[in-house]
């Protein structure tokens, strides 16, 4: 049979779209530290659930979707109507899946089992981050981390599955649902940005290799908390001042750690007098975007230690944090040290 080449060169007639998440994910499956195709299911997983959830955010303000569900989760926060709806459609995005066993989650007391007798991956999660700012159109975003159960697939549940280092994660990512939705993760060999065409449905590449800059202008601190803070975080920020950096701070981790990841800048949630454990949550906020720090030249500390190496003790537990560009949190590690 006589065949042709295709003609590539059409570039004009119809531009190139670019690479989808689902192709990138597939290109990328070798490298993958267990290459089965069931990490790629779970990415695909959160990606379709983040789509939905991205859908319900956008409809705030019109739909009955905004407001309190009338509950607390277990921080003692007043559960959000959309905390519950992203908790709802991530949970059911990964049991579906059939990948994940094990959910962590910041609007469930325990572990969900999700009864997936195959399932080798536990995922922790916090559905939406930032819920004050749901009711305020301001950008908010979902962050996750990806773990192998240790112990045998089918077996029940242990603490040991579930209680991992965050060095131990074989991905981690977040989504940002901020002027557009973007979602970022990694599997251990850098970071890239995916950016969702609504119109198509699809995330497209378009923040290939992210790279933090070493160092920044930004500090991010809500200074309301300047009273109970050890004075020596006060020094360092007055000397971030001096050198003339700005202060940026959005009340959602996810957006204030994405802008400082491409322009340049440290996140600080310390200690206080009040929480000595300062608020954000180890195992589905801090972890996953320590992560992701570490991947694309940043570093993630809770001030004498690196995030990634805390073993978790509780689901729940906060840290100290303070993330972001790499000299930036050496500058705040060595002044809480004097
Ligand atoms: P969540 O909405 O998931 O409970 O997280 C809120 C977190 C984090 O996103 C943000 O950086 C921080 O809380 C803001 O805390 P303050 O209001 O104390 O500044
Ligand atoms: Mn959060
Ligand atoms: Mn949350």
């Amino acid at each position: 049979m006589k065949t042709q080449p295709y003609k590539q060169d059409t570039g004009k007639l119809a531009y190139k779209v670019g690479v989808t998440l689902d192709r990138f994910i597939k290109s990328k499956q070798q490298d993958f530290p267990f290459a089965t195709g069931e990490l790629s299911q779970i990415l695909r997983d959160i990606a379709l659930a983040s789509k939905i959830v991205s859908r319900e955010i956008s409809r705030a303000g019109l739909s009955d979707v905004t407001g309190s569900f009338g509950q607390t989760n277990i921080q003692g926060e007043e559960q959000q109507k959309l905390d519950v709806v992203a908790n709802v459609r991530f949970t059911r995005a990964l049991t579906k899946g059939g990948e994940v066993c094990a959910v962590v989650s910041e609007e469930e007391d325990l572990v969900i089992d999700l009864q997936n007798s195959k399932g080798k991956y536990v995922v922790a999660i916090d559905p939406l981050d930032g819920s004050s700012n749901i009711d305020v159109n301001v950008s908010i975003g979902t962050i996750f981390s990806i773990y192998r159960r240790k112990t045998p697939t089918g077996s029940p549940i242990q603490e040991q599955d579930v209680l991992q280092k965050g060095s131990e994660q074989v991905a981690a990512g977040y989504v940002l649902y901020g002027s557009s939705t973007m979602l970022v993760y990694s599997t251990g060999n850098g970071a890239n940005g995916f950016t969702y065409e609504r119109s198509l449905g699809e995330f497209f590449l378009s923040h290939p290799q992210m790279q933090m800059p070493a160092d920044g202008g930004i500090y991010t601190i809500n200074e309301g908390l300047t009273p109970y803070i050890n004075p020596n975080i006060l020094s360092y920020l007055e000397g971030c001042k001096r050198k003339g950096a700005s202060a940026r701070y959005i009340g959602s981790l996810v957006a204030d750690f994405h802008r400082n990841l491409l322009k340049g800048g440290i996140y600080l949630y310390p200690a206080t007098s009040q929480a000595p454990n300062g608020k954000i949550r180890l195992m589905y906020e801090a972890n996953a975007l320590a992560f992701i720090a570490e991947q694309v030249g940043g570093a993630a500390s809770d001030g004498t230690k690196r995030i990634l190496d805390i073993v978790p003790e509780n689901l729940h537990q906060r840290t100290p944090i303070y993330i972001g560009s790499k000299n930036m949190v050496s500058g705040l590690e060595k002044a809480l040290s004097v």
